[in-house]
């Protein structure tokens, strides 16, 4: 499945992808537009997201796109996005939880969280809490959650979740990128236990592609890479986007994580990925879950 040709159109289902605007999220946007699905783009900046709905809409003249404002680093923001959402539609096909951050000097969000923890992890942690109820009414719908390879050197400091103590910042992308695996199994494995068997959560990761994530890389080794080693082991977008295409739209099943299936999972055919026994131990991943709840002030499943 290198080309998306084979995938079943997607007319009349609804989706929507957090991080639209940029990279991934942008051609995974474009390429379930290309399949006719009604396609919620759920962008921080509005005005960043107009520009790319824009750019798709000059590719594909009759996309259905809607532009709609969520912070992921806001829980207000995350809820309000989801009150505006249910007060429009009553289903939901697909969920990409795709926005996210890499290394940024340490911050924290308005609630007091570990920016990448908060961004990539929590706020999607509560997102799909929020839109569950629509979710599991929809006939065969799915959450899709981006993880990353570097989940593998990643382990949840429930001592010191937030990184109060010692911030190294690829560790706590890590963390947050575990977190978000370990997350999508047990999503899988909650809906399996509350019978709600016309929803599944999936998985992926892009492999490493060359996106604005890299932003708060310093500039001269982001540029050394990219014009010397960078492309034997980088792709294109457009190519990272295909596994996260597949665990949304593709031949999928519950629990199922993709990733580009070339030398290391760097990049090439999309296919099954590779995940570590941590990111499937159910033990750590329930009390990962119960940790959440508290932290977002929301139970569910
Ligand atoms: N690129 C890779 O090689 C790679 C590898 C592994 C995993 N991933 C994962 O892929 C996903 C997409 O990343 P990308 O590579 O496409 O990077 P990107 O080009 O930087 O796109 C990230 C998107 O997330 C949005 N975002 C960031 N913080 C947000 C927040 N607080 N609220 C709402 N939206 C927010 C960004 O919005 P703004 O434009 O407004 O900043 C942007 O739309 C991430 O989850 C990342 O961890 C990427």
């Amino acid at each position: 499945m290198d080309n998306l040709n084979n995938l079943p159109n997607q007319a009349g289902r609804i989706i929507i992808v957090t991080g639209a605007n940029s990279g991934l999220g942008y051609e995974t946007a474009l390429a379930l537009a290309k399949k006719g699905a009604k396609m919620i783009m759920a962008c921080r900046s509005s005005s960043k997201a107009t520009i790319a709905k824009e750019k798709i809409q000059q590719q594909v003249p009759n996309a259905d796109l809607e532009v709609m404002e969520i912070d992921l680093s806001s829980l207000q923001s995350v809820r309000k996005f989801a009150k505006a959402f249910q007060a429009k539609y009553k289903t939901l096909d697909v969920l990409i939880n795709n926005a996210g951050v890499m290394a940024p000097p340490y911050s924290k969000t308005e609630d007091g969280f570990e920016l990448q923890l908060g961004a990539n992890y929590l706020g999607h942690f509560l997102l799909t809490g929020l839109l569950l109820e629509i979710i599991v009414k929809t006939p065969q719908s799915r959450v899709v959650t981006l993880s990353s390879l570097v989940h593998k050197n990643g382990v949840i400091n429930f001592d010191d979740l937030q990184s109060e103590t010692s911030y190294n910042a690829m560790k706590a992308y890590s963390q947050s990128k575990l977190a978000c695996l370990m997350f999508s199994f047990e999503l899988q494995r909650r809906l399996e236990k509350a019978g709600n068997l016309q929803t599944i959560s999936t998985a992926s990761h892009p492999g490493i592609a060359d996106t604005e994530l890299s932003r708060n890389m310093p500039k001269f080794i982001y540029y050394l890479a990219k014009y010397t080693v960078a492309p034997f082991f980088t792709h294109a977008p457009s190519e990272g986007a295909k596994p996260t295409i597949l665990a949304a739209i593709g031949d999928a099943k519950g629990g199922d994580y993709f990733a580009p299936t070339g030398l290391r999972e760097m990049k090439g055919k999309p296919g099954k990925a590779t995940a570590t026994e941590l990111s499937k131990d159910s033990d750590t991943a329930k009390r990962l879950w119960d940790v959440s709840e508290k932290l977002v002030d929301f139970k569910y499943l």
